[in-house]
């Protein structure tokens, strides 16, 4: 049987168009749920939004339109841009389809039976854009939100409570025996002094509103919003009305988040899991931020970058690249025109793009545009040869600690490595001087190396992936289905076979 292997990102939320960020996050999976099917494993990588709240009841009461509507609305939005980016999710959900809500429901009734919900009165602060609940202490000058800054609004209100404070010892102990359960190490650390500092019960549910799941325990009261998304990880792989299924996808191998929802994930969800006697997930990771030339991005500053835009002005792969090699992941990144400018020029245009462009106007000039049959290797050619094996287990152990910037450097230096060795070997000095085995067996090297490149990239660019594989002669199959034992293998490019020569991959950014 197939290993599984089960991916998440945030449910985003639809008050807004989808930014940089979702956009990050969502390449990042998407990367990670690619390299695993090179790997040969049965994926599920689910993504999908969060509909619910007075976050987006407010801006869909702005804009005239039902919640429903602004939701159904930004839906098409994000499953556009997702198209556009290339992302390969297996699921889509939303919190206000009915297999997400019954499963809310039930969960709710089971925790109440198991005296994990009860009723209670809160007091204390509201933060609306980030969904959250406060304390006095906790509040930045006594009236702002200690995680995105603006201003709380105060509530006082009949609530059910889930008794997270119950939770203290054993999420302590389970991180203690579990240290790479939070990723980056920062990010566990917070989540450990967190904890530390006490845990106190958790509101679950709002009083009158009317835009949220309706608590099964009170129609008066709906189901606190980050409650009702959190549950998506398990409703969507078929918790409590799929068992079977179920079983075989969780525990979750990776929940993929921003830093800035760190808590929810690594406190509150594992709580409300150990409640439910279900097994923790796998892994969280918590990446970084972007920034838009050196400053955050905000509506008011008016630097907002849009993903679509960027994707459709250089291409969805140039984005893709530049996210994911610019900054280990986990860390904060930057993007500025000249950081982007410079990265693509010189990795895309010039190391990538210019290995393809040396070698198949060879194959057009000298060999009538097809692949040449290979003689007897060279030293050469073996110690290329075995750099693209090398270099599986190198990205393999990088991908296991999602360290996607890190993959790429070691396929950039096989990249450099090939174009290196064609500077040594001088193909088109051996065609003119009309030594044809020689120049044969090199140009047959050079192809077979792209070969293995182009399949190593799919995870991270598959279109220029595949236009790669198409220049070779290769067909959109062998590589959007090639596994890694492909890549180790040596030969498999069928001299006789007609490479198809097209433009530029990777054209130049001019200023
Ligand atoms: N709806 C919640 C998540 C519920 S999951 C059960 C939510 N949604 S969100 O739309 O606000 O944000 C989703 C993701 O976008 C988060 O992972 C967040 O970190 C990421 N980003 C938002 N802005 C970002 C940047 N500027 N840079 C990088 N990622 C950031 O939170």
């Amino acid at each position: 049987m197939k290993k599984k292997f089960y991916l998440t990102t945030p449910l985003y939320y639809v008050n807004d168009m989808p930014h940089l960020g979702h956009a990050y996050t969502t390449i990042s999976a998407d990367a990670l749920a690619r390299y695993h099917r090179l790997k040969g494993e049965e994926v599920f990588f689910l993504t999908g939004t969060d509909e619910h709240g007075m976050k987006i009841f407010r801006a869909a009461q702005k804009m005239g339109l039902s919640p429903q509507e602004l939701a159904d609305r930004m839906v098409k939005r994000f499953k556009e841009l997702w198209n556009i980016l290339s992302i390969s999710y297996d699921d889509f959900i939303r919190t206000t389809e009915v297999r997400h809500t019954r499963v809310v429901e039930k969960v709710f009734k089971i925790l109440f039976q198991k005296g994990e919900i009860y009723r209670g009165k809160y007091r204390g602060w509201y933060c609306t854009p980030c969904e959250s609940f406060w304390l006095s202490s906790q509040l930045r000058e006594g009236k702002f939100c200690p995680e995105c800054g603006r201003e709380v609004e105060e509530l006082e209100e009949e609530t059910f409570f889930f008794r997270l404070s119950r939770y203290e010892t054993r999420l302590l102990d389970f991180l203690r025996d579990n240290p790479s359960f939070v990723l980056p190490p920062s990010r566990y650390r917070e989540t450990v002094e967190f904890v530390r500092g006490g845990l106190k019960d958790l509101s679950v549910t709002r009083l009158n509103l009317s835009w949220g799941v309706p608590c099964p325990l009170d129609i008066h009261h709906s189901i606190y919003v980050w409650i009702d998304a959190l549950l998506n990880y398990i409703s969507a792989p078929g918790y409590l009305f799929e068992e079977e299924r179920f079983q075989t996808l969780w525990p979750v191998d990776v929940h993929l988040i921003g830093k800035d929802i760190l808590k929810f994930h690594s406190i509150i969800w594992p709580a409300l899991l150990m409640a439910l006697d279900l097994p923790l997930p796998k892994l969280i990771f918590a990446h970084g931020w972007w920034l838009s030339e050196g400053e955050k991005m905000s509506k008011s500053k008016g630097n907002v970058i849009d993903p679509k835009e960027l994707a459709q002005k250089y291409g969805a792969d140039t984005l893709r690249y530049f996210l994911l090699r610019e900054v280990p992941f986990g860390e904060d990144g930057n993007l500025s025109h000249s950081l982007f400018e410079e990265r693509i020029n010189s990795d895309l245009a010039n190391d990538l793009g210019n290995l393809l462009h040396r070698v198949l106007p060879l194959v057009e000039r000298y060999l009538g545009g097809k692949i040449p049959s290979p003689s007897s290797l060279q030293k050469e050619d073996k110690k290329l040869i075995e750099k693209g094996r090398e270099i599986i287990p190198k990205m393999d152990r990088s991908m296991d600690k999602l360290s996607f910037s890190e993959a790429l450097s070691f396929l950039w230096e096989l990249v450099r490595e090939t174009n290196l060795y064609l500077d040594r070997c001088a193909p088109w000095r051996l065609f003119k001087n009309k030594a044809l085995k020689r120049a044969k067996t090199v140009t047959y090297v050079t192809l077979e190396t792209i070969r293995r490149i182009s399949f190593l990239l799919f995870p991270f660019l598959p279109t220029s992936s595949l236009k790669m594989g198409e220049q070779i002669g290769l067909e959109e199959k062998a590589i959007s289905s090639a596994t890694l034992k492909e890549v180790k293998e040596w030969g498999k490019l069928p001299p006789g076979k007609e490479i198809k020569k097209g433009p530029p991959l990777f054209p130049r950014i001019e200023d």
